[in-house]
């Protein structure tokens, strides 16, 4: 078996490993990214597209900000529709920050280049990855490449492999506590190219369930629906979707709207997820390897690069200054920025779909909650507070 050795190891180059490989490198910290899968199946993914401003200054300090200056488009509201009623949420007036859209198929990318361009490695296609040591000081990991079985030893293990990854399932279960919620619904994803009808998110709450107006650009629509948790794409034609989606929405945005056929069309159910604590000895977990959010609030990848920060603060003052104290605080910092994050998407999601069994009072609150937030520049503000990221 052929060995290598690293200071970190770092499982999964989804964001939060792509991230953090990025931040560690103009560190001057050596790292090793291992992905079970290859560059364009890491690409093929469609994810959410907002970033936090903390998001944004981190892709920035990673060395990644040129292309997304120049073609990430930046809001400063954001609309809650009822019923075709519409409410502009002015983010930027009411909480001086805006958000920035720009897909996380983009942001991947940038890191992937960026990475290449150093030099630092990357095994992709990483086949059974196995977790060693993790509770001493010596951890390791082995995988098989090419046929051949590999040894990476290293100081550290980050796992960010994701929810269905290796890392979170190498800690002892009774190490771990789990918190979850599943959500009685999926959303239907639909990116498309033809530019959007509107200038700024639409979260829609209508009495055929939630949908949702998002863009990656001028030219390109990214559009859901909530939909039945067993339901199939096949089940829903380009036409079948398009006219859900505008009886949704409501006729003023829908007589304005070009469709055109989707480039690609995916469910994906909703559920809450956090996994105590972070760390077990050597690992660390980051990203959705340790939490799921549902996508209402565009959460998910905000918190997978707040997690990565604090990490990267923690390893690097363990490599400058010898101290372990950051990276032991590391799961009580994430933690806490994490179930904020849990409770707002879970207070949004609520809020804004239609759950198969509420009952008449809970649906008249749901209705009081929608009218107060209309009404209340100060629950506006507690929206874009959140919405926009609350401070790292
Ligand atoms: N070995 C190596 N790599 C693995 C393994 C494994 N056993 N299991 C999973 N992976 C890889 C996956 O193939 C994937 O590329 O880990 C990566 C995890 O990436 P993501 O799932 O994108 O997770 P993360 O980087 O935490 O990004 C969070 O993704 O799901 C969205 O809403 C979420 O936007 C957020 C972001
Ligand atoms: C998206 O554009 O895919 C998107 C935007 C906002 C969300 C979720 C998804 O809350």
């Amino acid at each position: 078996m052929s060995g290598v050795r690293t200071q970190v190891a770092i499982i999964g180059a989804g964001p939060a490993g792509l991230l953090l490989g990025q931040l560690l490198h103009r560190a001057g910290v050596d790292a090793v990214i291992l992905e079970q899968r290859t560059p364009e199946y890491v690409l093929s993914r469609i994810r959410a597209g907002v970033l936090e401003q903390g998001t944004v200054n981190l892709l920035e300090q990673a060395g990644v900000g040129k292309r997304l200056r120049a073609e990430a488009l930046t809001h400063g509201g954001v609309e809650i529709a009822v019923n075709h009623r519409r409410r502009r949420i002015a983010l930027q007036d009411l909480i001086g920050k805006t958000v920035t859209v720009y897909g996380q198929t983009e942001m991947t990318r940038d890191l992937m280049d960026a990475r290449k361009e150093c030099g630092a490695t990357s095994v992709y296609e990483a086949e059974s990855v196995q977790l060693h040591g993790i509770d001493g000081t010596s951890p390791s990991v082995t995988y098989t490449h090419d046929g051949e079985q590999r040894r990476l030893e290293c100081d550290f293990i980050a796992g960010c492999d994701g929810c269905h990854g290796v890392s979170r399932r190498s800690i002892p279960q009774e190490k771990l506590t789990s918190y979850e919620r599943v959500y009685p619904f999926g959303w239907l994803g639909v990116l498309a190219d033809v530019p959007p009808a509107w200038d700024e998110l639409i979260y829609v709450s209508s009495e055929r369930g939630f949908a949702l107006a998002s863009m990656r650009s001028a030219t390109r629509v990214r559009c859901y629906v909530q939909c039945p948790l067993d339901d199939h794409v096949e089940q829903w034609s380009d036409e079948r979707f398009w006219d859900e989606f505008k009886l949704r929405v409501g006729p003023e945005v829908a007589v304005r709207m070009t469709i055109g056929p989707s480039i690609e069309k995916s469910i994906a159910p909703l559920r809450s997820f956090v996994a105590e604590p972070l760390r077990f000895g050597r690992l660390y977990l980051a990203g959705d390897a340790a939490h799921i959010v549902p996508p209402t609030g565009a959460k998910g990848l905000n918190l997978a690069a707040s997690d990565v920060f604090y990490l990267y603060e923690g390893l690097l003052e363990f490599y400058v200054e010898r101290s372990s104290r950051a990276l032991d605080e590391y799961s009580t910092r994430a933690l806490h920025r994490v179930w904020q994050a849990v409770r707002f998407s879970w207070w949004m999601t609520t809020l804004l779909h239609h759950f198969p069994n509420e009952d008449a009072f809970a649906a008249r609150v749901r209705a009081a909650e929608l009218d107060y937030l209309f009404g209340s520049p100060l629950a506006q503000r507690v929206l874009a507070e959140n919405y926009v990221g609350l401070p790292l």
